[in-house]
């Protein structure tokens, strides 16, 4: 079961505390958004999840960080800054400004004129000026996507680490895309965060990994809880591509406001390496090189047995931080029916990406041994080093309990009077709500178990 429906997510978000709109005691500013006390939780645990499946669980892979602010010349040679863009049509009656391919049958969606500029192209790059003097000749954009440092470092990674190809370059971080019509709450932003894995391939294996890429980042997904029914794979088509592109697959999920991408996976070929340097005609290669390029860099490889230098091809799977936010959150939602007619709402999150891991609940909130004792046992649970845990004093179990069913919360632990008699406490399972009792001592086990699988 889903949300169906993406007011309830907001709704949600906002009074739970997941996602608020930035900016909003001024009136906010479209298309950003800022993450809550929970939903900074939900964010790194899906940033880590995605981190561990690509740099801890593979030995063919480095992580980088880099800046966020890049040289107008990286983007200039990636391309960017010539065909980064959106056509836009101005509509001179109600002075609405719409993308080019969302108007339908020459009329103006907003006011329905026919009244319309010829379209014009926009780049999506915002810019800022660099240094003390804003006169707009020292300026850098803010990276419109977070591939183009992986290949500007493509050799001091080489040159630092001892891989040959096969090997990626894995990045998590912010891009920045001036989008003409922000929507569908965090869906389409124009601050947001990327999970970009550049995998270097020899020229000839790159439709092979092509598809292996494709496989496990499904695969990766249906780990985080999204259904395989809520997943189709689409084939890019030719006149859709991106500049960089060969081929792209785009795993498709479907939101509550239609099918739409959750992930590319492009095969970038050698275009981006090509065309940072333009010295990569003295190796006597075939990729196509950038001769008037301003980086003297090598960017290629040399193999180490023929001594052959090659520029690699690159496959590159992209996923959106926000857009799995958004499509997990989905997933998880369900509203269940009670006895006596009530209801709860239930994020069966899976426990790794749950913001709060376990919630300790004294029964009651004065009683300064309940209340010692559900301290300590918080503090043992949160040394395992798994994720936030709560020692929540507020009092009302039953209150807790919605509000943890309702966050995804896997398990709650009430300590009550028969707690300080016998060193048991009550461990309630959010999904069946089924309560059992267990030593105290035993919970650390339990908690451990529960929260890696
Ligand atoms: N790096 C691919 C993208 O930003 O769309």
């Amino acid at each position: 079961m889903t949300a169906e429906s993406m007011d309830k997510l907001v709704a949600l978000c906002k009074r739970r505390g997941f996602i608020f709109q930035s900016n909003e005691i001024y009136g906010g500013l479209q298309g950003l958004y800022d993450y809550g006390p929970l939903g900074v939780e939900f964010k790194n645990n899906l940033k880590r999840s995605w981190w561990n499946s690509m740099v801890y669980e593979r030995d063919d892979i480095e992580g980088i960080d880099s800046s966020i602010l890049a040289n107008p010349l990286v983007l200039k040679h990636s391309g960017h800054e010539e065909t980064f863009s959106d056509p836009l049509v101005d509509c001179r009656s109600c002075k609405s400004r719409i993308r080019a391919d969302h108007i339908k049958g020459n009329k103006c969606p907003e006011c329905g004129s026919e009244d319309l500029t010829e379209p014009r192209p926009f780049n999506l790059m915002f810019k800022t000026s660099v240094g003390p003097v804003d006169d707009g000749s020292s300026f850098a954009y803010l990276r419109p996507e977070t591939a183009q440092q992986i290949f500007t470092n493509f050799k001091n990674v080489l040159d630092s680490t001892p891989h040959h190809l096969p090997f990626g370059i894995a990045q998590m971080g912010k891009a920045f895309r001036n989008e003409i019509t922000p929507r569908n709450f965090i869906f389409r932003v124009r601050e947001f965060e990327q999970m970009e894995l550049e995998f270097f391939v020899r020229p000839g294996e790159d439709e092979k990994w092509h598809k292996t890429w494709t496989d496990l980042r499904v695969d990766w997904w249906e780990k985080q809880g999204i259904s395989k029914d809520n997943l189709e794979l689409l084939e890019v088509p030719k006149d859709d591509l991106a500049h960089y592109s060969k081929a792209t697959v785009d795993i498709m999920y479907k939101y509550p406001h239609g099918l739409e991408e959750l992930e590319g996976i492009a095969n970038r070929t050698d275009f981006d390496l090509g065309s940072h340097s333009r010295n990569q005609s003295e190796l006597n290669l075939t990729a196509k090189v950038n001769k008037n390029s301003d980086s003297n860099a090598k960017l290629a490889v040399q193999d180490p047995e023929t001594k052959e230098w090659l520029v690699p091809y690159v496959i590159e799977p992209s996923a959106g931080v926000e857009r799995g936010f958004l499509a997990i959150l989905n997933e998880a939602y369900r509203v269940e029916g009670l006895e006596g007619g009530k209801e709860r709402t239930v994020l069966s999150l899976k426990p790794h990406l749950s913001p709060i891991k376990a919630a300790v609940i004294p029964l009651k909130r004065n009683n300064e041994d309940l209340v010692k004792t559900a301290k300590n046992l918080k503090n043992v649970l949160q040394s395992q080093g798994l994720g936030r845990v709560l020692f929540e004093n507020s009092g009302n179990i039953g209150k807790s309990y919605r509000r943890h069913d309702e966050i995804g919360t896997p398990i709650c632990i009430t300590i009550d009077f028969e707690s300080l008699e016998d060193g048991t406490a009550t461990i309630r399972d959010r999904d069946t709500m089924e309560q059992k009792r267990m030593d105290i001592d035993s919970i650390s086990e339990y908690f451990k178990e529960t929260i890696d699988n």
